[in-house]
């Protein structure tokens, strides 16, 4: 006998309290038989004009809710609320538990028996998927899918070369009118950015780890099979009410190892490490930082993408999409995963087929034989750094160099084109104060802007090192997310300028070369990090935030408090 429906304890609900439940819906012109003993699908929609990589969703929500009907389920679409990557200040990353919080509670509250999760820009999809695994109904993402390539002066761009052209205006190899006209010609169509950056990472997550249905990733946001498989979304999540088929029920353990494999073979987002770490901690999955080592090295760059590479989303799906791409690492996959349609991994990708091996290369003549996320250890990172290697200088993968240290993202500012500032292109560039707490949020600043003097002699790359993320559309040689962060008093907030660092990616070393004796001299030295927030959700944030090798969700939040709610509000 299949389960009763949650929302019967609602809708279905005789007296008083049906009458409540009931009645104010029906000021929106519901027909009485919608209540009875449909299934009901919420529709949890990150639409907003302030996330412009998602300001389609209304209209994509009109897919979902066509598909929801003919299945014969009620829609109900509600607002949660959105992190849009570029307006949000200090960093949308800052909101990330607080929107997984926000849909936690509002899936729960509700009398909703599935929820479909329209993400896209790159916060979105994890706040999204970690509040719904902390509630456990039936759930599928919908994402809303990559903007169309940019144009500049008959060339393909994408976010990854807003880097790229920045650093030239500073070196005076690009004017601002030039700069100007490439702004006009990047974001050409609704979508998130057109790169393998966080967003496309994102969506390739989900479709990784079965949350999605296959071709979820690449379809791009202008293309009309975005509304197909909108609807279809919409059809499926009514089904999966019916077999009670849960997110717990799919993202096991083998489901976090595909996830790995197919982050690396895209040349996916160091942002997904924290998201992923994250995720896990709300379905109780053990997952650690040294796992997306491990399951990452023998994975070889598959999806020849900016920034690993040297194409664009739209090209992606043009050439097979993402089932192509997991086709080509098929071995590394644990194929007998459950995923939201119902079928397997091995069953989703039978068929797929690269159209185009310079965008889908195959396995056996990969784009790069090594990628994926290397996770560094040593004093200077006591639990933990991690470098993509595919977007680096190989001649940098093992280097040492003299440091040269920002206090915080002020003092960077301020001196970084000084030219009297003692830096070579030998030079470590350290960047303190931008994890979790101590910016707060864990902005994207590690990719640094080389000095200028430097960008003048012609240096393109440098060793970086910071406790902050570093946008997904990012590249350079850069160590990310060193834990403890500085504002926690680990080494990493006792090193000095002149200090030599050692950088060994081969053997996953990062090390401070200064003796535990000076390094307890100057421990004492120092006063600890206070933060000056002290009101408010920021003040929880810091109080609460776990350090990047644990996700940064926040402590109280991990694990799932379940669906039911026992006690009526009136
Ligand atoms: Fe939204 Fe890049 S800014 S995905
Ligand atoms: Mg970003």
């Amino acid at each position: 006998m299949e389960k009763q429906l949650r929302s019967r304890q609602w809708f279905g609900k005789k007296g008083k309290d049906g009458f409540i439940y009931r009645a104010w819906m029906r000021n929106q012109g519901i027909p009485d038989d919608q209540f009875r003993g449909k299934p009901v699908i919420g529709i949890c929609n990150t639409w907003s004009e302030l996330t412009p990589c998602n300001a389609h969703f209304r209209e994509l929500a009109e897919s979902v809710k066509r598909g929801i009907i003919e299945a014969g389920g009620f829609p109900l679409e509600f607002p949660v609320m959105s992190l849009g990557e570029t307006l949000m200040k200090p960093t949308a990353m800052l909101y990330r538990n607080l929107a997984s919080m926000e849909v936690e509670e509002a899936i729960r509250a509700n009398p909703l028996d599935g929820v479909v999760l329209m993400c896209g820009c790159d916060k979105t999809t994890p706040s999204l998927v970690m509040g719904a695994c902390s509630v456990d109904v039936p759930a599928i993402v919908i994402s809303g899918g990559a903007m169309l390539t940019g144009k500049f002066r008959g060339r393909d761009i994408g976010t990854s070369d807003l880097w790229r052209f920045s650093e030239d205006v500073r070196s005076g190899v690009m004017s601002e009118e030039e700069l100007n006209e490439a702004e006009a010609g990047m974001c050409r169509s609704r979508g998130h950015c057109a790169v393998m950056g966080t967003a496309s990472s994102m969506a390739c997550m989900v479709e990784a780890l079965g949350l999605s249905l296959p071709g979820n990733a690449a379809i791009p946001a202008a293309d009309a099979n975005r509304k197909v498989l909108a609807q279809l979304t919409g059809r499926r999540i009514v089904e999966m009410v019916h077999e009670d088929l849960k997110p717990s029920d799919i993202l096991t353990r083998e489901a976090f190892e595909n996830a790995i494999a197919v982050n690396a073979a895209i040349g996916g987002s160091t942002n997904f490490v924290i998201h992923l770490l994250a995720i896990a901690g709300r379905v109780g999955v053990p997952l650690e930082l040294e796992d997306f080592d491990r399951f990452s090295r023998q994975v070889p760059l598959i999806a020849n993408l900016q920034p690993s590479g040297r194409y664009f989303m739209e090209d992606l799906y043009y050439a097979g999409g993402l089932p192509a791409v997991m086709k080509q690492i098929a071995e590394k996959l644990h194929g007998g995963c459950t995923t939201a349609n119902g079928k397997s991994i091995a069953e989703n990708i039978r068929t797929a087929k690269s159209w185009d091996t310079n965008v889908i290369a195959m396995a056996d003549a990969p784009v790069n034989p090594q990628s994926g996320i290397v996770v560094l250890r040593g004093n200077l990172c006591e639990n933990g750094a991690i470098i993509k290697p595919s977007a680096a200088t190989p001649a940098l993968m093992q280097h040492r160099g003299k440091a040269v240290v920002f206090r915080d993202i002020e003092d960077y500012k301020q001196r970084i084109n000084d030219p009297a500032l003692d830096v070579d292109a030998n030079s470590v560039l350290v960047l303190q104060h931008a994890g979790p707490k101590g910016y707060p949020g864990m902005p994207e600043v590690g990719n640094l802007g080389l000095p200028a003097k430097l960008l003048q002699q012609g240096v393109t790359d440098m060793v970086r090192i910071s406790d902050g993320r570093m946008s997904g559309t990012g590249f350079g040689t850069v160590v990310l997310h060193v834990s403890p962060e500085a504002a926690e008093n680990g080494t990493f907030s006792l090193v000095e300028s002149g200090d030599w660092i050692s950088l060994d990616v081969e053997n996953r070393r990062l090390e401070l070369e200064v003796d535990d004796i000076e390094l307890a001299e100057r421990r004492k030295r120092k006063a600890a990090f206070q933060s000056p927030y002290t009101r408010g959700y920021v003040r929880l944030f810091v109080e609460h935030v776990e350090q990047a090798d644990k996700g940064a969700d926040f402590d109280f939040l991990k694990g799932s408090s379940g669906s039911q709610v026992t006690r009526d509000s009136h």
